[in-house]
């Protein structure tokens, strides 16, 4: 196994607006998350995400970019990134930025020019059609709500929106496009940067007739998925990407891959043949929800997790590198959704912590997770910003279910769950800024904050901070070989890791009752080693048999 600094890393997600906000205007900004550099230092973080700061209208959040190459105004100054990357650098971390190219704001000069007439030169850097009969060029469905084709009047063509109408999908199949993408890309790397995460990095390459999608009940509109994820040619525009940019510097990308198969994604991430180093995969994600309406929940069993975990290390093995993430800013919090967001939160957040850092692959961590942030249930819609959750309530108002059914889907999945502001400390604003925020405070903040947790030595961030110090302190945990033990088990998920003669054995109890682990009869020892739990643990316990308690996690080495 060759040896990476990403594989041994862990990374940090910050969702900028919600950080930290420096100046009183309620927005997180650059220089608030200088402020709090040595805060994720301590933690121990190898590598800072950074979601998207490029200027932005922000319909989606920074996710439209209407200018790569220039820093949103909220958020500072191309001056406040230089600042940022050096003082990132400067604490011996790297910095990945968010890569938004699948799309650009409306915004966008490109587009300005596009949309101006058939003939401008930028026509063709998005994707015009005809109506077909009166109707849309096709039936997709935005993912975003309604269909996926916006009317312009100006030239009376439409332009595929995969996402918000203001954010007109590039066409990737013009060279043109792609040699502007390098150019812009590079200039970012010459400044330092340490790689990408890459956004919907599967969605470039559209099937060229663009065909209808099948209808899905309970759904208006057709999925067209299976059209423009993973599309004809996107393994070779990320070849040339790499070939051209990547290559040349010694970064790390990792690509956003929704609807990415186990065997797609190894061709992704396969050393031999140059795209990506790392996906997310969604089918975590996808454990808790109908397969395309992800607001209609379902039922989950723990074997079930226990098998996308285990079928996605097997896959990847000797061939690629897994990413491990439970939660980020377009998901629920994880110990709402994977734990328990109430009674067992503090033993919950722990043993997915615990989970996280000890599969084999590169975690993840979200910006509030590490001091068990839960999700947000807010009663109004007025006070949800998330422009997907927006147009959701509208569409279902507008069908007519009732108020509460909509509001429950929303508490369970919106995006906002994950974007109410950083909880530092219990002053006003949980002391996220001195003005009024753009989005609502969790009213939590008062028991779940940062500055709580600092001062609780058994708090959710010292677990955090000592998971990634054992990670540092044991390659087992990045490179070891890893299986899976009580396949069956529906409480217990537990798992061996070996490399060479050593061996870790991890236990969690994954449900709130006191459930009983049987150490299989297979597995010897002559000695063990307590590396780390989340409750108090008597050094001779047994561990052929084990009386877990609610959410409990041990790790421990095996001789
Ligand atoms: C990705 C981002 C999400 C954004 C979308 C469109 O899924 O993570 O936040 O809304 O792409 O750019
Ligand atoms: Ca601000």
């Amino acid at each position: 196994m060759e040896r990476k600094w990403w594989k041994e890393a862990v990374i940090y997600q910050i969702y900028p607006r919600s950080f930290k906000d420096s100046n009183g205007d309620g927005i997180g900004d650059l220089q608030g998350i200088i402020q709090k550099l040595d805060y994720i230092k301590n933690l121990g973080i190898d590598i800072i995400w950074l979601c998207p700061v490029y200027k932005s209208p922000n319909d989606d959040n920074g996710y439209d970019i209407s200018s790569y190459q220039d820093i949103m105004d909220e958020f500072g100054t191309m001056k406040d990134i230089e600042k940022l990357l050096a003082e990132i650098h400067r604490r011996d971390i790297k910095l990945l930025m968010d890569l938004v190219v699948n799309h650009t704001s409306d915004e966008h000069p490109w587009f300005i020019e596009s949309r101006s007439s058939q003939d401008n030169p930028y026509r063709d850097f998005y994707i015009w059609r005809k109506s077909k009969n009166g109707s849309p060029p096709n039936n997709w469905g935005s993912i975003f709500g309604g269909s996926a084709w916006e009317y312009d009047k100006t030239t009376d063509e439409y332009y595929l929106h995969l996402f918000s109408k203001k954010q007109p999908d590039l066409n990737w199949e013009n060279p043109q496009v792609r040699e502007k993408i390098y150019q812009m890309i590079k200039w970012w790397l010459d400044k330092g940067i340490d790689g990408f995460r890459i956004d919907t990095a599967n969605n470039f390459s559209k099937a060229p007739d663009l065909p209808d999608g099948k209808i899905i009940k309970g759904y208006k509109y057709g999925d067209g998925s299976p059209y423009f994820l993973n599309g004809p040619h996107i393994h070779e525009y990320l070849q040339e990407m790499n070939k051209k940019v990547f290559s040349k510097y010694d970064i790390m990308t990792v690509g956003e891959a929704p609807g990415t198969t186990l065997e797609l994604a190894a061709q992704y991430v396969n050393w031999d043949r140059h795209e990506l180093d790392m996906v997310f995969h969604f089918e975590l994600m996808d454990l808790d929800h109908h397969p395309i309406i992800k607001w209609q929940s379902r039922e989950w069993k723990l074997s079930e997790l226990k098998r996308i975990f285990t079928k996605w290390y097997e896959g990847l093995k000797e061939k690629g590198w897994n990413s491990l993430y439970m939660n980020n800013h377009d998901q629920p919090r994880m110990v709402s959704r994977f734990g328990d967001g109430k009674k067992y939160r503090i033993e919950s957040a722990k043993m997915l912590a615990t989970l996280l850092h000890t599969l084999p692959g590169t975690p993840y961590i979200y910006q509030g997770e590490e001091f068990g942030m839960i999700n947000v249930a807010f009663d109004n819609i007025e006070d949800y910003r998330d422009i997907e959750t927006i147009n959701f309530y509208r569409e279902k108002t507008k069908e007519g279910l009732p108020k509460e059914k909509t509001m429950e889907a929303i508490h369970r999945t919106s995006r906002d769950n994950a974007r109410t502001p950083m909880q530092w400390d219990d002053s006003p604003n949980a002391g996220f800024t001195a003005g009024t925020p753009w989005i609502k405070v969790n009213p939590n903040y008062r028991k779940i904050n940062v500055a709580k947790d600092l001062k609780d030595s058994n708090s959710i961030f010292y677990y955090y901070q000592k998971l990634i110090q054992l990670r540092k302190e044991n390659l087992i945990m990045a490179y070891g070989d890893y299986r899976l033990i009580l396949e069956d088990n529906e409480h217990i998920y537990s798992y061996l890791r070996s490399l060479g003669q050593e061996r870790l054995l991890i236990i969690l109890n994954f449900s709130a009752d006191q459930t009983i682990f049987n150490l299989p009869t297979n597995i010897n020892y002559q000695e063990k080693k307590l590396l780390i739990s989340n409750y108090h643990i008597e050094e001779k316990e047994d561990i052929k048999r084990i009386y877990l308690r609610p959410y409990e996690a041990r790790v421990y080495q095996l001789y």
